[in-house]
């Protein structure tokens, strides 16, 4: 058995008129038509309405929830981790190959057969425009289940490299013992669909706590990998309060890992949870994490100036700046700040429409709720407080969806608030230096933050680049040369960082299925 030849998916263009076009309004039509949708828990393969029920709303028009569903109670959360127990040994003994085919149909169904629906839910519920949509609950999910069957057979071909005459040894990679915890976020319908079918494809059962604010999308996704033959049991979906979720799985003995993607303080506070029960595990459980960031670009004078206006007003306010890679702080040079940057940015920023993503016009959508909103609109008024003028947006509006007008800061001071904190919001910190002192920026950059995610640095000058590339070894997982920090492509740039920003197993990639599989040596005598 060879998996076939693995290609990123193409993204559609979604051009006016176009037939993709068409097929994604009517989606979004039919679902408008029809929410609010019900969403139960899936325990071995079967709705559990538990009556605890839950919303939904829709961030763009906060009066409407796109979905109610019923939260796992204490009794369903039990029932999912038994039932994954019960349904491991079964799919970690299925042949590989069978594993294979399962998720490589999950993704035909996602590029294909429902590519507009999940696409229209992603756009409503978690407030994307259709291209932003395209390239997360499309594409990006396609990539993660092909490459990740393409990475796997890689991972299982790794043998050692010795053997002694009269025997022979091999590595077998076996599952984790017990059930993997899968928590996934609300900025990508891909991730959800990656915490789960990472661990799955190498022999796990997965307990999936969806983020409340994606849960339709995110059961759409559950669906899918029912249709395309995942057994009852080895995904269980549990969507609940996460307080309570949370703690009763990370209690179980037989907790394996914990795939995580959401902020630090909860990515932290887990784990100090799961060191106070360390005594009760089987295992020590294997905690996998992708978690904030505070994103660079790093100006140099020498750089092309309408590029890097360009990929700064993308890389900051594509989504509304609610991805964990998103750029929130740069450093520009003084010459290129006063002949045409400022100019550029401003004239681009202003141009930004902003509204329901369900108009395509509109390129920046509504935050995600209210306590996101008042998060970010507080930061603006901090960032007045500490003397940062705001030179373009840093109004809001949230009476019907949660809108924040893209907002551009200048600091005078490097280490001020918003240079330093993560916002999750359309809000972006300029400071701007002397083009003499570049070579004290990067020491500056790296000790800003406790973050280290993404980071860009722009310039024609290669000794620039690697003079700030090397100065700047720990400061980000993901680097890119005259490009926004955003943006990483599976099988392209596997995607992570370390410190505060995660475990750096690097999703999208061959290393981050280690940690889901638990090797063992075999050495056979002859
Ligand atoms: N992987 C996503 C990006 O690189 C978060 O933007």
């Amino acid at each position: 058995f060879k998996v076939p030849e693995i290609t990123n998916e193409p993204m559609r263009s979604y051009a006016p008129g176009s037939p993709e076009r068409k097929a994604l309004e009517q989606a979004i039509a039919q679902l408008e038509q029809e929410l609010p949708f019900e969403v139960p828990c899936i325990v071995n393969g079967k709705p559990v309405k538990t009556g605890k029920l839950a919303k939904q709303p829709i961030p763009s028009d906060h009066a409407k929830h796109l979905c109610t569903y019923h939260e796992a109670d204490q009794a369903t959360v039990a029932s999912a981790i038994e039932g994954a127990l019960a349904a491991k040994a079964d799919w970690e003994s299925m042949p590989w190959s069978d594993r294979a085919a399962i998720f490589l149909k999950a993704a035909d169904l996602v590029s294909g057969k429902y590519r507009y629906k999940l696409i229209a839910a992603t756009m409503l519920g978690q407030g994307k425009n259709a291209w932003q949509a395209e390239i997360d609950a499309a594409a990006e999910l396609t990539d993660f289940l092909r490459f990740g069957v393409k990475y796997v057979e890689e991972l299982y071909s790794i043998q050692p490299p010795r053997n002694t005459p009269g025997s022979w040894n091999r590595t077998e990679y076996r599952a984790l013992e017990g059930f993997v915890f899968a928590v996934s976020p609300f900025n990508f319908t891909a991730i959800g669909g990656n915490l789960v079918g990472t661990p799955a494809l190498v022999g796990n059962t997965v307990v999936w706590k969806p983020s409340p604010a994606a849960t339709y999308s995110n059961y759409i996704v559950y669906k899918i990998f029912e249709e395309a033959g995942v057994p009852p049991g080895v995904i269980q979906f549990i969507p609940g309060p996460p307080a309570e979720v949370v703690a009763q799985v990370i209690a179980h003995p037989s907790f394996a890992a914990l795939h995580f993607t959401g902020s630090t303080f909860v990515f932290k506070k887990l784990w100090k949870d799961i060191a106070t029960n360390v005594d009760v595990y089987k295992s020590y459980p294997r905690l996998v994490g992708e978690t904030g960031g505070k994103n660079f670009h790093l100006i140099h004078q020498s750089a092309e100036l309408k590029n890097a206006v360009m990929q700064t007003v993308r890389g900051a306010f594509e989504y509304q700046g609610q991805k964990c890679s998103a750029l929130s702080r740069v450093y520009v040079a003084s010459s290129l700040w006063k002949n045409g940057f400022k100019d550029q940015l401003l004239t681009e920023v202003a141009k930004l429409k902003v509204g329901p993503p369900q108009e395509f016009t509109n390129f920046i959508g509504p935050v995600i709720g209210k306590p996101a909103f008042d998060k970010i609109t507080s930061y603006i008024t901090k960032a007045k407080d500490a003397g940062g003028e705001v030179l373009i947006g840093g109004s809001a509006d949230g009476s019907k969806g949660y809108f924040i007008q893209p907002t551009v800061i200048l600091t005078k001071d490097p280490k001020s608030v918003t240079m330093v904190d993560e916002i999750f919001g359309p809000v972006l910190t300029v400071y701007v230096y002397e083009d003499a002192d570049f070579e004290k920026i990067p020491e500056l950059v790296d000790s800003t933050t406790g973050y280290a995610l993404t980071g860009s640095i722009f310039s024609q000058d290669r000794k620039a680049l690697l003079f700030a590339t090397n100065k700047l070894r720990n400061a980000a997982g993901n680097v890119y040369y005259n490009e926004k920090c955003t943006g990483a492509v599976v099988g392209q740039q596997p995607f992570g960082g370390a410190r505060a920003s995660g475990t750096n197993d690097k999703a999208g990639s061959m290393s981050i299925f280690y940690r889901f599989v638990s090797a063992r040596s075999i050495k056979e005598n002859f």
